[in-house]
């Protein structure tokens, strides 16, 4: 593919700001630890780093919750910091992109705060804000994501506004063309300091519908989730083209927005040549357990071939037109090692075998912090330990559909978004070199053996494991842009595919199960084994959780 754009040939690396180094020994992540890091992270071989929200924030939903756009929150830093690491990042050939977060605000951003002082100031039409039902209650039967009701009642106005997330993050009014103005200002500031790009927030929730009706209750409380009603709302796209066409166009960037509630079937209308951004986080792939509502206590369980068709579908949808954002982590999700294997298997197999799917599928590859060591869950005794406001929604939504408390817990175990939260393992001391104070949350226990310095001296790691297929994938063209196809579509054991680019192929092997099976008879002639996450072949037979990259020239 000619003309590619250097976004499609590199590594985005996702930093967590509040989780990834402290310099101050606060117990919370900073700029400064991230400028501290830019060595590591150019070792590793990535291109930008995709920067979850440092601006000012109350920090109800750790920063996802704005009070300014154009500002950064003094836990993490000054605007100096910022513009320092935006700058020093590009010397190591890093470029900074940033998160943005405009499906709503937090309540304490001065719009808002002017908002619900009355129903005539000049910004009382910039949230959604509707009368109480007659008998006091809601406008509707709406479930915020993070549970309890999507409404709050506001005193002064008399009124009810809609918080798709937290009753802290009031959401923003886009029909209002200031608004979108104010949001497209903003982005813009941050172009014009020099950022690679943008990822941008709960995106498909900013189109509400022309009538809110109360939905078919999903759960015992009720009430329906408000995904269920707003997410991808018919006209949605007119608003996306006004962005892109006021902010993106003709900047050297990139955009990948979170756009959950759009299935593979609709990429072409959102990225690509017609679309509003270049690529799409879409979720078919990382909720197969939830295929109607993400309520954690009513997971359902999922077959390989459910992952398989869901990356097939995206691999397809943007074979000619967008590109796809490949991902299995991020600080939303449980650790990738912990989801997508069976229970009792080898983690460092494990974190091996996602890599080699992850650098090799077509597309942009994201790689969360900490995923490139192999990082695991944690399973705390009490829900008290936990951070992660929509954990305690969760937890009491399993608690309301007759759950005991043990149960309750153990869906938090496995979904909590504080799995992918805990400090980053950079050593084997004390809070494993994160912080010289109290993290904010407990380090996971498996630091000593996984953490970046202990991995970084032996060759065997995984960190030097992703280390080397991001220096190979770089220069192998049919990685970078080949076509893919899948092989053995129907095995609930293996995922196969090639990906080939003239004379040149690559095929990627992986045994998901924690059987030994008969090596498939799928590979070319000639064939050679490149990378395997056993030191050797074992003639016939694929291992428990074996991953091969093979290249063949033909
Ligand atoms: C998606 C973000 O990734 C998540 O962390 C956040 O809580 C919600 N959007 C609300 O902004």
């Amino acid at each position: 593919m000619e003309n590619r754009k250097w976004w499609q040939n590199t590594v985005v690396y996702q930093v967590y700001p509040k989780s990834f180094a402290d310099t101050t020994g606060n117990g919370t992540g900073d700029i400064q630890g991230i400028l501290g890091k830019l060595d590591y992270l150019e070792s590793l071989g990535v291109g930008a780093i995709w920067l979850t929200p440092v601006y000012s924030s109350p920090m109800v939903d750790n920063g996802y919750d704005i009070s300014d756009y154009c500002g950064i929150d003094p836990s993490y830093g000054t605007m100096e910091d910022m513009e320092e690491l935006i700058r020093a990042a590009k010397e190591h050939g890093i470029r900074i992109v940033m998160d943005l977060v405009y499906n709503h605000s937090s309540n304490q951003h001065p719009w808002f705060q002017e908002s619900c002082r009355s129903r005539d100031n000049e910004k009382s039409d910039w949230y959604i804000w509707r009368d109480a039902k007659p008998d006091g209650r809601p406008p509707t039967n709406w479930r915020g994501i993070f549970g309890g009701s999507a409404w709050t009642w506001c005193e002064a106005r008399q009124q009810y506004y809609l918080h798709t997330f937290a009753e802290q993050q009031p959401d923003l009014n886009w029909e209002n063309p200031e608004v979108r103005q104010a949001l497209y200002d903003a982005a813009n500031f941050w172009l014009d300091r020099g950022v690679g790009g943008f990822r941008i927030d709960a995106i498909t929730y900013i189109k509400k519908p022309g009538e809110f009706l109360d939905g078919e209750p999903d759960a015992a409380d009720g009430m329906v989730s408000v995904h269920a009603m707003t997410a991808n709302t018919k006209g949605i796209l007119e608003f996306l083209h006004e962005f892109r066409r006021e902010v993106f166009d003709g900047h050297d960037i990139f955009t990948v927005a979170e756009a959950n509630g759009v299935g593979p079937a609709e990429l072409s209308d959102w990225v690509g040549e017609k679309g509003a951004f270049d690529m799409l986080f879409e979720f078919s792939h990382m909720c197969l357990q939830f295929p109607e509502v993400e309520t954690w206590c009513k997971e359902c369980p999922w077959k390989l071939t459910d992952l398989k068709r869901a990356l097939s579908d995206s691999q397809k949808a943007t074979a000619k037109n967008g590109w796809y954002p490949i991902f299995f982590e991020n600080h939303d999700q449980p650790r990738s090692v912990n989801q997508f294997f069976p229970h009792g298997g080898d983690k460092k197999l494990a974190a091996k075998a996602i890599a080699a799917v992850l650098m090799t599928l077509r597309g942009t590859p994201f790689v969360y912090e900490g995923q490139e060591l192999g990082m695991e869950n944690v399973a705390w005794d009490s829900i008290d330990c936990y951070d992660d406001i929509s954990s305690h929604g969760q937890y009491e939504l399993a608690l309301q559909e007759g759950f005991s408390e043990r149960e309750a817990l153990s869906f938090v175990h496995t979904y909590s978004r504080d799995n992918a939260r805990t400090p980053m393992q950079w050593t084997a001391e004390r809070n494993a070199g994160f912080t010289s104070g109290k993290p904010w949350l407990p380090v996971q226990e498996g630091y000593a053996s996984c953490n970046a310095a202990v991995e970084d001296g032996d060759p065997d790691s995984v960190l030097n494991w992703y280390r080397r297929l991001i220096q190979w994938r770089q220069g192998n063209e049919a990685v970078l842009c080949g076509a893919y196809e899948e092989l053995l579509a129907e095995s609930e054991e293996i995922y196969a595919f090639f990906r080939s680019s003239g004379n040149r192929k690559v095929c990627t092997v992986v045994n998901f199960s924690l059987q030994e099976i008969p090596f498939p008879d799928i590979l070319p002639k000639g064939a050679r084994r490149m990378f395997g996450n056993y030191a050797e072949e074992k003639e016939g037979c694929l291992r428990a959780q074996e991953a091969v990259i093979y290249e063949v020239q033909e």
